[in-house]
């Protein structure tokens, strides 16, 4: 496998490119970070670029990770998220369809494009309508929309990957594990005076996977993925977000304060997003490793340590 990530230096591409070390020959793009030689400096905002990389790398596979992620911030920044989103996949598949259209490309989307849940579906399906309640689900959506008509009108070998919530050690602020353990690491190391931790909306569920988990999922789809379908990438299993705290607020030897943040709390979001995990598994035998809580002492750790 001759691998390009994009977005290599985020969150998910650094743990990709490590997952991916001793499986393909690894190149990247960043749009601003071009720290060693194997990294591309190109934003996908413009086509020339990224066509010009992929005949100079000429890739066998391409993981699309670049994009904007957090759905707090898509609230503020609509025009962004389309561009960065939705604008930049099309570049990426235009210059696919231009150089080699036999390029295994798997895109990323989000469970956030399922949105609001029609009934008493406990888990959503591939299957699932889509009704995006979010600038940034609207955003995805376009791109599994996009992955169907490049598929259908020009052939294209592409694949998009459904991850529900990925965490770990490493995930920036802004993101809810990150957040709380962020908080209640800096009052345990005596950083703060007021040991007071701000919350949003406790009552949401979600569907945690750990970051190393995905990216081996992400890995199977690019290799196994059937053109022009989307796979979920999730446990099955929800959580409450008051739980998750419980389970960060049991590490810490401090008694904190908890505080609602009004900005902490969205316009609009889902209340329960869980995926069922079946179409992925019974293609790849796929399934996460790692156990929640483990991935949440992991978090933690990272967070005193940094
Ligand atoms: N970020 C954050 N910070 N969320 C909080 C907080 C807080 O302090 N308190 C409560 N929440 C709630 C949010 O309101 C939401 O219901 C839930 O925790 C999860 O929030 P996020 O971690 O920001 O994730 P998300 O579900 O909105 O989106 C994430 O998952 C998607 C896949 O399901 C992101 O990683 C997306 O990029 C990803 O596609």
């Amino acid at each position: 496998m001759k691998a390009l990530i994009t977005g290599i230096t985020g969150f998910v591409g650094k743990h990709l490119e490590s997952f991916l070390r001793d499986k393909a020959d690894v190149y990247g793009t960043s749009r601003s970070n071009r720290s060693k030689n194997h990294i591309f400096e190109v934003d996908l905002l413009s086509e020339t670029k990224v066509t010009r990389l992929i005949e100079e790398i000429k890739p066998t596979h391409i993981f699309h990770l670049a994009g904007l992620s957090n759905v707090k911030d898509s609230w503020k920044q609509k025009a962004d998220f389309i561009q960065a989103n939705v604008i930049g996949t099309i570049h990426l598949l235009e210059a696919v369809r231009k150089v080699d259209n036999k390029i295994k490309v798997m895109t990323v989307g989000s469970s956030e494009e399922y949105g609001r849940i029609q009934g008493e579906l406990d888990k959503v399906i591939e299957e699932t309508a889509l009704h995006p309640v979010s600038p940034y689900g609207i955003s995805k959506c376009a791109v599994s929309m996009l992955v169907s008509l490049y598929h259908r009108s020009y052939g294209l070998n592409v694949v998009h990957a459904r991850p529900f919530n990925h965490i770990g050690p490493g995930q920036r602020l802004g993101f809810v594990t990150s957040d709380f353990a962020y908080q209640i690491a800096l009052i345990n190391k005596g950083r703060i005076d007021d040991p007071i931790l701000r919350i949003g909306n406790l009552k949401t569920a979600r569907d945690f996977t750990d970051v190393r988990d995905i990216v081996e999922a992400y890995y199977n789809i690019a290799c196994f993925g059937i053109a022009g379908e989307a796979y979920n990438v999730c446990t099955g299993q929800g959580v409450y977000i008051q739980d998750i705290l419980e389970k960060f607020l049991s590490y810490s030897n401090k008694k904190i304060e908890l505080v609602v943040d009004p900005s902490k709390i969205r316009v609009a979001e889902v209340p329960k997003l869980v995926g069922g995990p079946e179409k992925l598994y019974k293609l790849t035998g796929w399934k996460p490793k790692r156990k929640l809580d483990d991935t949440l002492k992991d978090i933690y750790d990272y967070w005193i340590n940094n």
